[in-house]
């Protein structure tokens, strides 16, 4: 599977519906390569946030993109919805419009703001009207449409104009805007979202986790000098606290998006009173320079530098800033390192979703209540499932000294024969590390969960292993794979194919909730094939918050107990390549698949948490697992041996 096709998923306007190609130059639809970095160009005063209130119209029979014979419409059929629809005469038929009472808020899912929407799945088009004052002297500078993430597909249109598409719902994109496009006053945004699900998607059909639709996070116009910084890495070379090799790579953008002639780049970190030039040619330019003496980030000291970043010859001065940690990780033998001592994750996985409101999280509030209960729990590191998580959780992950493992959602079975499919999945591990690669706390690209073992499946992620180390080779990668549990002998292997390909051997296991009873974790024992460290990416059982009864009544916080106790006992017995683990999950999550009317109505009980985001008993467990190893254990699970 050659990736070459790689760059699906944001498709130009001119491909899409040939009917309405717009006056734009072709090129400009296309792909617009990621700009990166948004907070930190808003600090330069480069973006206008367009959150807020939108207007919406639902769209079951898709109205607005097919005419009655459900042929797509001709781009400047005024019955199209990305048209305006006032009316020009009294006599006018206009069958479609934006009204304050048909209104959404942006951030956020459509299923908790309305009742009709809990359930929801085709399109709903969203429209905005703003004005736009422009910093920079038209044709100097270009302006990007930024969104944060939009489930699933988005159609977007400008004042009557395409602007493309995007597929994919968790990952960020943007369109450059033409100049010829953008008006002072009254511009009309439009954009079609739909969550239907289909098979050849990323995810696919099926997925334990609510397909919440909608523009999930920020939209910003970003406005840019002609000359600009659009994406930077700067990565820590060695632990070292003196004299330390700082290395990456600055890409510029031109206006016309030919490579750059020779330009300086400064990059200042004041804390540390660094200051340098940098002459940065064409488009990716490698850049090294030695801090005399640093501080390196770790979750115990989660050290965080400002670094600002300039180009002061370009027109505009483009300059932006970044909250900055410097540290290495790496997978050695049978442990990994950071800043080269080994370390155990005390992990917990989450899902990103607000229980108590039953909506997606997205601000950075959200992500300060999520870590802040991972926290509580005891732990240095979470399992951002089963897709990447907005900016805010990863920047407060960086600051509140939280290691991250972020997925895309290649989860169950995708179409692993299919080249679109990968493309698609290719294009979500390049949208979430190119976001975040300068993410400290990230030490874990997965590229998925739980696909079954087949040589198409395995050719199918070994690709897109090697697509996430060429994108970034400081980091580990991995999967959450499945086990072996026909050995014959009392011993789960963990000896997935994939495993061979993947710097971490992940795997999920639920002994004595999908097999047996808990006592099961008394004769069993977990092993694998692979010289390299072992990460349990999921294990836990159900609860229904203050349902009480005996231990061995499911759903009971009693079971949950016994669930945890039992696995924390048989940790005891895990192999010495084991390096921490992210249970299954930190609170109760929204799912359609989880249909028990007593105990479940909708929900995922394996929360430690509850919706209403009490805590179980079970949570104790675990926090009281977690503070042994942080205290006694010196950041170490004790053994006790086989
Ligand atoms: C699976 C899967 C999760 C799911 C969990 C469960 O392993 O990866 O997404 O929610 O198990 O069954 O609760």
């Amino acid at each position: 599977m050659s990736a070459s096709v790689l760059l699906a998923g944001t498709t130009s306007a001119s491909a899409q519906q040939t009917s309405n190609k717009a006056d734009l130059p072709p090129n400009l639809a296309a792909a617009t390569p990621l700009i990166t970095n948004i907070p930190g160009r808003v600090s330069a005063g480069e973006t206008t946030s367009l959150n807020g209130s939108w207007q919406y119209i639902v769209d079951p029979y898709e109205t607005g993109f097919f005419d009655y014979r459900y042929k797509e419409l001709r781009a400047d059929n005024p019955a199209a919805y990305w048209h305006d629809p006032t009316p020009k005469t009294k006599t006018d038929l206009v069958e479609f419009g934006w009204n304050d009472k048909y209104s959404l808020m942006v951030p956020g899912d459509w299923n908790h703001q309305k009742d009709q929407f809990v359930y929801f799945e085709g399109t709903v088009w969203y429209q905005k009207s703003f004005d736009f004052a422009r910093k920079l002297a038209e044709g100097s500078g270009k302006v990007y449409l930024y969104f944060g993430a939009v489930n699933y597909r988005a159609d977007v249109y400008l004042n009557g104009h395409k602007l493309g598409f995007h597929e994919g719902g968790f990952t960020p994109f943007n369109f450059e805007v033409p100049d010829s496009l953008l008006k002072a006053k009254d511009n009309n945004l439009v954009v079609r979202v739909n969550n239907t699900r289909h098979k050849d998607d990323v995810p696919t059909l099926n997925t334990d986790w609510w397909n919440y639709g909608g523009i999930t996070r920020s939209v910003d116009l970003v406005e840019v000098p002609a000359s600009y910084i659009r994406d930077y890495s700067l990565q820590l070379e060695a632990p070292v606290t003196k004299n330390a090799v700082v290395s990456g790579y600055i890409q510029l953008s031109q206006l016309d998006g030919s490579a750059t002639a020779d330009q300086k780049v400064h990059i200042e970190i004041p804390e540390l009173g660094f200051s340098k030039d940098f002459t940065v040619t064409g488009a990716k330019t490698p850049i090294s320079f030695t801090l005399p003496h640093l501080e390196l980030w770790s979750p115990e000291h989660p050290k965080l530098y400002t670094v600002s970043i300039s180009l002061p010859m370009s027109g505009g001065k483009d300059r932006l800033s970044d909250k900055i940690g410097f540290r290495t990780v790496k997978a050695q033998g049978k442990q990994v390192l950071l800043n080269g001592k080994p370390i155990f994750m005390r992990g917990i996985a989450i899902h990103e979703e607000i229980a108590s409101e039953v909506r997606r999280a997205w601000s950075k509030q959200d992500a300060l209540q999520l870590l802040g209960q991972a926290k509580e729990l005891g732990c240095n590191m979470v399992r951002l499932a089963h897709y990447p998580h907005d900016e805010t959780m990863t920047r407060a992950a960086d600051s509140l000294g939280i290691l991250v493992w972020s997925e895309i959602p290649v989860y169950w079975t995708i179409d692993f024969t299919s080249k679109e499919v990968f493309a698609k999945a290719a294009r979500q591990l390049q949208e979430m590390i190119t976001r975040d690669h300068n993410r400290a706390s990230i030490i874990v690209w997965s590229v998925g969960n739980e696909t079954p073992v087949s040589p198409a499946r395995t050719e199918f992620m070994h690709q897109l292993i090697n697509e996430a180390h060429k994108l970034d080779n400081t980091r580990m990668v991995s999967a959450a794979l499945e086990v072996n549990y026909n050995s014959g002998k009392n011993v789960n292997l963990i000896d997935d194919p994939l495993g061979e390909f993947v710097d971490l051997v992940a795997f999920n296991e639920y002994l004595g909730w999908y097999g047996g009873t808990p006592d099961k974790c008394r004769t069993t024992n977990w092993a694998t094939p692979y010289n390299k460290p072992l990460f349990i990416s999921e294990t836990g059982g159900g609860a229904k918050y203050g349902f009480h009864a005996d231990s061995l009544t499911r759903f009971s916080e009693e079971y949950q107990v016994w669930y945890y106790k039992e696995l924390v006992s048989m940790l005891g017995r895990m192999p010495d390549n084991w390096v921490g683990m992210s249970p299954w999950v930190l609170a109760d999550f929204r799912s359609p698949k989880r249909n028990n009317p007593v105990y479940q109505e909708g929900w995922n009980r394996k929360g430690l948490f509850s919706d209403k985001g009490e805590k179980k008993a079970a949570f104790y467990i675990l926090q009281g697992y977690y503070n042994s190893i942080k205290n006694e254990g010196h950041g170490w699970p004790a053994k006790t041996g086989h």
